[in-house]
């Protein structure tokens, strides 16, 4: 597979923008410059700014991950835009960064307008309120509780394996968004109580909100003001008929569903919707993406998704249904999972806002300053981890390093409910089916408001064998 993000590409890049020298030479000639051109202190600072502009367009993922693997500093002062940057080396200050309170460092573009588009909901930072409905949300998504969903995700998994088995060859990510959006619905309303239809109007309507988001992630400058205007008004339409949604099935809402944890708050609809839309945004595409991957790699690795389906097998009661509690001790699928959100970490960075003048790590910080947090840049470091482009599952999952869902405070509210379905999926593909990657190359994620995987194509055929057969060619394998 070739390398997401390899160094050598970057190099270069790096080697083109140093070598577009010329730079200074022609803002010397431009109209207007001072006489004599910018001084040569002012012309290296230009000539960074660009070098890191550009080299951040063509490819941030490239960019980032160079910077961070090459720093000899905690931060990294990076060059994007007219306010100051700092790009967080160092693991050691995650912790201190994202558990600092908010009139310290607090969140930045994106996930603050993530924030400010579902304003009334759990994301917003402060408020007895606002607490007691996340409270609400985090005790629905507790293990516990979350272990309630398994059936469903199982049911779920199995019906899209049985169809995609029939098919000649599928993209992978295709079929996980189609999954995971399914999933989501249901936990958020309850089994059956949305129609296909209601689901891709939701589709459809959240995506408004998507675009609105990411065309805004990597822009400096202000859209052209009519493009904003429409931007902006199809984002209040996608609001709008998500709220028209969430009304229509609230009295239909299942017991163990979010809507249903949500009722004694009696919150008014608008509140609902936003809450509602908050957990689309930040839970659909997070684990679609990483279901992708988790697909492509049972897919380049038989012996491993052998082990699974006999993970399967001893996770199972005697009718072939998973038990919840058996879930926590089936180690091969969770270091699976874990391996796959190493390697592509939905969310690979997080923006942090220093609030008023901090020091830390011996630099002195100003007000507005950003931290950028790249979980993509810190799960590819090869000073935290052995071999970090290999897909291994002896790694310990554990230090300040690895963060797929974040931590501090804002840490991932559905992280166990996202961690549960990528461990389901693997767990029921492996058992009954083999998967096969139809391309020897596959290109690198695609940095968007999530890391998009690029095209995929599997294949799927039921095992020849029984996850037990399987299980003990393994061990007999293993002993030789
Ligand atoms: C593999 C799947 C997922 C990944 C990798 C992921 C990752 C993350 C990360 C890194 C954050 C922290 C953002 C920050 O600090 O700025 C976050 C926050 C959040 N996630 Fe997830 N997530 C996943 C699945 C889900 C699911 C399934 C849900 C809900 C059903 C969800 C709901 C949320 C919410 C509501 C927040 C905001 C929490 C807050 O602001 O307090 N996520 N997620």
């Amino acid at each position: 597979m070739q390398a997401p993000g390899d160094l050598a590409s970057f190099r270069l890049n790096q080697g083109e923008a140093a070598g577009s020298d010329t730079f200074a030479r022609n803002t010397r000639s431009m109209p207007g410059a001072p006489r004599g051109g910018p001084s040569p202190q002012r012309a290296a600072a230009m000539k960074r700014w660009l070098a890191d502009k550009i080299a951040f367009q063509r490819d941030p993922l490239v960019f980032l991950l160079a910077r961070g693997c090459a720093a000899r500093e905690a931060l990294v002062p990076l060059s994007l835009g007219p306010g100051p940057v700092m790009l967080v080396a160092d693991p050691a200050l995650i912790e201190p960064i994202m558990s600092a309170p908010e009139s310290e460092i607090g969140r930045a573009k994106p996930a603050r307008r993530i924030g400010a588009l579902a304003a009334r909901s759990a994301s917003a930072p402060s408020g007895e309120a606002l607490f007691e409905r996340r409270a609400a949300v985090r005790r629905q998504f507790a293990t516990g509780l979350a272990s309630a969903y398994v059936p469903q995700i199982a049911a779920l998994a199995r019906q899209q394996a049985a169809i995609l088995a029939r098919a000649e060859a599928f993209d992978a990510h295709e079929v996980t968004s189609r999954l995971t959006l399914r999933v989501i619905c249901q936990i958020l309303f309850g089994p059956s109580v949305l129609g296909t239809a209601d689901e891709s109007i939701l589709v459809d309507a959240v995506r408004l909100v998507e675009n609105d988001l990411a065309a805004d992630q990597f822009r400096t400058l202000p859209p052209l003001p009519w493009v904003g205007r429409r931007r902006k008004a199809e984002a209040r339409h996608g609001r709008a008929v998500v709220m028209h949604v969430v009304e229509r099935a609230k009295a239909r809402a299942a017991d163990a569903s979010v809507l249903r944890a949500l009722e004694p708050m009696a919150l008014p609809p608008e509140d609902l919707a936003d809450e509602v839309l908050l957990l689309l945004l930040a839970g659909h595409h997070t684990t679609a993406a990483a279901a992708a991957w988790l697909l492509y790699h049972l897919a380049r690795d038989p012996a491993t998704a052998r082990r699974i389906a006999l993970e399967a097998a001893t996770a199972s009661d005697r009718a072939g249904e998973l038990v919840a509690e058996r879930l926590p001790q089936a180690s091969v699928s969770l270091a699976f999972v874990r391996e796959v959100l190493r390697l592509y970490p939905s969310t690979w960075w997080l923006w942090r806002e220093v609030r008023q003048p901090i020091a830390l790590a011996g630099c002195e910080l100003k007000r507005g300053t950003s931290l950028l947090i790249s979980p993509w840049h810190m799960h590819r470091d090869p000073r935290f981890w052995q071999a970090p482009e290999r897909f291994r599952l002896d790694r310990a999952f554990q230090g300040p390093a690895y963060l797929p869902f974040g931590s501090g405070p804002h840490v991932c509210l559905g992280m166990g409910v996202g961690l549960l379905e990528l461990q389901i999926l693997a767990l029921e593909f492996s058992a009954a089916y083999e998967l096969r990657a139809l391309d020897a190359r596959v290109g690198g994620p695609k940095p968007s408001l999530v890391l998009i995987p690029p095209p995929l194509r599997l294949s799927l055929r039921p095992r020849g064998l029984s996850p037990l057969d399987a299980g003990a060619q393994h061990i007999a394998g293993s002993v030789r």
